[in-house]
């Protein structure tokens, strides 16, 4: 039989274990709390053993991260930033499917270190359009068949795109003819073909994408290989 005293004691005992396991909760859940909090008004992560903390200027967007050294850009991309519109399909430097812009040239992002891209302007694939309205390259992509699978084809878009610019500014191919002047009007099919060379397409939709950027530079038929097709298949054109 339990004395009043008891019930007092049992009482207390209760109180001080719930007391504790409140005080314990609080304990653990207080730190978490405050990093959640700190994080939010920080957008720093702290860097890790090993990390570093970066910067980057992705689609006019600053981000903030901790990272390692030796990530590329297109880890950090894909992995970090959740824009898996660049892809991986060598990650050696041979294929061109990770090419994006920056500071408006392409780079292959398997080989470039994310943290040495601090303080540049990068585009993806995920920049080039403007809210619903697509880039000029990217419309032409669609009405010229530039694309079966598409897992090349973000990168054939970002190339293409700084090809256009690259011709704008009177850079010089391989088989350019005349040197002094580039002239979008009087690209070749063998030239673009020549300055897409850094990009790769398993399905061979080559045809498509020559007439995607045909069309992009103004000029009409969009490619002879085409048009070709067209006629054999006695669509009119
Ligand atoms: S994934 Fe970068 S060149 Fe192939
Ligand atoms: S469309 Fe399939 S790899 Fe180019």
């Amino acid at each position: 039989m339990h004395s009043p005293e008891d019930g007092k004691k049992h009482k207390t005992r209760r109180n001080f274990l719930g007391q504790a396991l409140t005080a314990a909760g609080t304990a653990i859940a207080a730190p978490s709390l405050l990093n959640q909090a700190t994080a939010a008004q920080t957008e720093k992560p702290a860097p890790g053993q090993g990390e570093l903390s970066v910067s980057l200027n992705i689609n006019g967007k600053q981000q903030t991260l901790a990272i390692e050294p030796r990530v590329t850009l297109l880890d950090t991309l894909r992995e970090r930033l959740g824009l898996t519109g660049s892809k991986k399909g060598c990650d050696h430097g041979q294929c061109g499917a990770c090419t994006v812009l920056v500071d408006g040239q392409r780079i292959y992002s398997c080989l470039a270190l994310a943290v040495m891209q601090e303080g540049k302007q990068i585009v993806t694939v995920e920049g080039l359009a403007k809210g619903d309205v697509l880039h000029p390259v990217q419309t032409a992509f669609i009405e010229n068949d530039g694309l079966q699978c598409g897992y090349c084809t973000p990168g054939q878009i970002c190339a293409s795109v700084a090809l256009l610019d690259e011709v704008k500014r009177g850079c010089a191919s391989a088989v350019t003819v005349d040197l002094t002047k580039p002239q979008l009007m009087n690209l070749s099919e063998a030239e673009i073909k020549e300055r897409l060379s850094g990009n790769l397409c398993r399905c061979s939709a080559y045809n498509g994408i020559v007439a995607a950027v045909q069309q992009a530079t103004g000029q009409t038929p969009p490619s002879p290989a085409a048009a070709m097709l067209v006629r054999e298949a006695g669509v009119p054109a």
